[in-house]
């Protein structure tokens, strides 16, 4: 029974082999003119047809709640009123401001940026599929925000490639930010695939539109500083190995780096990445320990503070969000323009990328001490050993690149920003309806 119903499951994927099953039936002939050789065939096909509507029809309707599954969302866009919002959205207000299309606009750092940009006077479209890795409430608070000073977030996802050629079709963009990722290191082992589908096959979606678009935007992305992987020379410079991803989210970022030099070398697209050193502030992400470690020390629950090998300090070199939004900015201020058009390479294109750190990594239980003292309530600790499934012990940026060629130039410390992080932290979840879930 379960041997026929696997053979019946592989009958619509694979039609080669249910050509070769199908052989015997014509090579009998002789036996087909027995009427009990036809009822039994016959039966069989009934038999058959009954198992592949019980079998089939569920499979083929997935539940909503699958994570997997939730790329397939379908969303709302087009027609002449959201074309008139994107084009206003995206057009500088100043005179020699750029129009950039910002990629995950809805999340922590495209928040920031998109904001910035405005600020300043740029067009700024955004992109976010809006998905429910972490609370889409905040995400959604963080789109009203947007939304008051003129940033319109287009909802929908970047592997959708009908989606991205209208953008391109509305608006020509100069630039474009992207942020868009599945973030995260542990949640890899939990849904694998939406790495890929985000990180792998989003990213080769949005650079397939931008080689085609006329002109070509120039592109500054977001990598990360988990490239480094099991690297333990200190600090990390830009020339260091990454071929030692120690998460699947490490390995998809490394991937992205290597397309990127792809569609640079074929393409002639300007790309700039940007190694992210785990950023923090307000509005941060709620799956980030400083961000729960908050919430568990104010709910009275213990906080886990993982140690190395050996008593080894697990450290990090936290960057906060102002300094990684200088960066990003200027990485897009200083991009040139990609040569290529029409999908055709012209001339050489810049291809860079850039450690955006902090350079000075505080222990994690530093980290904490901070916490109490900001918050007026001692944590409890609770000393466990570092996992083996994807975090580093410690992260330790060398931005002198980013400083000769970006002048980037970090200048908030843990104590300063984790105090600003923690004041809206308080606002934002005072009242107690909107609690920290
Ligand atoms: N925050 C950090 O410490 C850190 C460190 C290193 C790298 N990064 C990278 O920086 C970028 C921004 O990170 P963040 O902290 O703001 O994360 P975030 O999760 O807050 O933001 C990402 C946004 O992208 C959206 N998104 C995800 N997949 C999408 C898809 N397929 N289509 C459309 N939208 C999609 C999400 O809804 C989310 O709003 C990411 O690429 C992340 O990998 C962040
Ligand atoms: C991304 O889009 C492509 C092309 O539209 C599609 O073939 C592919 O299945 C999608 N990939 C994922 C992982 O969703
Ligand atoms: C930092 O990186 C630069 C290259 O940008 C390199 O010349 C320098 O030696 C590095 N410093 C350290 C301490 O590794």
């Amino acid at each position: 029974m379960s041997k026929q119903m696997s053979h019946l499951d592989n009958i619509p994927s694979t039609p080669g082999k249910f050509k070769m099953e199908k052989s015997p039936f014509v090579h009998n002939r002789l036996r087909w003119h027995s009427s009990l050789a036809k009822l039994a065939f016959w039966s069989f096909i009934f038999l058959a047809l009954i198992l592949i509507f019980f079998f089939r029809y569920p499979s083929s309707n997935p539940l909503p709640q699958d994570p997997s599954r939730r790329s397939l969302r379908t969303y709302n866009w087009g027609g002449p009123a959201w074309e008139k919002r994107v084009r206003s959205s995206a057009r500088a207000r100043s005179r020699n401001g750029i129009s950039v299309l910002v990629t995950g606009a809805a999340g922590f750092v495209g928040t920031h940026v998109s904001a910035a940009l405005k600020r300043r006077g740029d067009g700024v479209l955004g992109l976010d599929s809006f998905n429910d890795y972490y609370d889409p409430s905040l995400k959604r608070a963080r789109q009203a925000l947007l939304e008051r000073s003129g940033v319109f977030i287009v909802e929908g996802d970047i592997n959708d490639s009908a989606l991205l050629k209208k953008l391109f079709e509305v608006v020509a963009f100069t630039h474009v930010m992207h942020l868009a990722a599945q973030a995260g290191v542990r949640y890899a082992m939990e849904n694998p695939s939406s790495y890929v589908h985000s990180n792998i096959a989003g990213l080769v979606s949005l650079l397939e539109v931008c080689k085609s678009a006329n002109p070509q935007p120039a592109i500054v992305w977001a990598s990360s500083s988990s490239v480094y992987g099991l690297n333990t020379k200190v600090p990390f410079s830009e020339k260091d190995r990454t071929d030692q991803p120690a998460s699947l989210y490490a390995a998809t970022k490394k991937a992205g780096e290597e397309i990127a030099h792809t569609y640079n070398h074929i393409y002639g697209l300007s790309l700039t990445g940007l190694r992210f050193f785990t950023v923090y502030g307000p509005w941060g992400r709620p799956d980030m320990a400083y961000f729960f470690f908050t919430r568990d020390i104010l709910k009275g629950k213990s906080i886990p503070i993982f140690e190395a090998a050996n008593h080894g300090t697990v450290a990090r070199d936290f960057t906060y969000i102002d300094d990684i939004v200088k960066g990003c900015l200027a990485a897009l201020d200083t991009a040139e323009k990609s040569t290529g058009s029409g999908g055709k390479k012209k001339g050489p294109a810049q291809l860079r990328v850039y450690n955006l750190g902090n350079t000075s990594p505080v222990p994690v239980s530093d980290l904490v001490s901070i916490l109490e003292r900001l918050l007026k309530v001692n944590a409890k600790r609770k000393i466990m050993k570092l996992p083996r499934n994807g975090d580093v012990q410690f992260t330790h940026a060398n931005i002198s690149l980013a400083q000769r060629e970006l002048g980037y130039k970090p200048s908030t410390d843990l104590q300063t920003g984790l105090k600003k992080f923690v004041r809206w932290y308080l606002s934002y979840y005072s009242g107690g309806e909107k609690a920290a879930s």
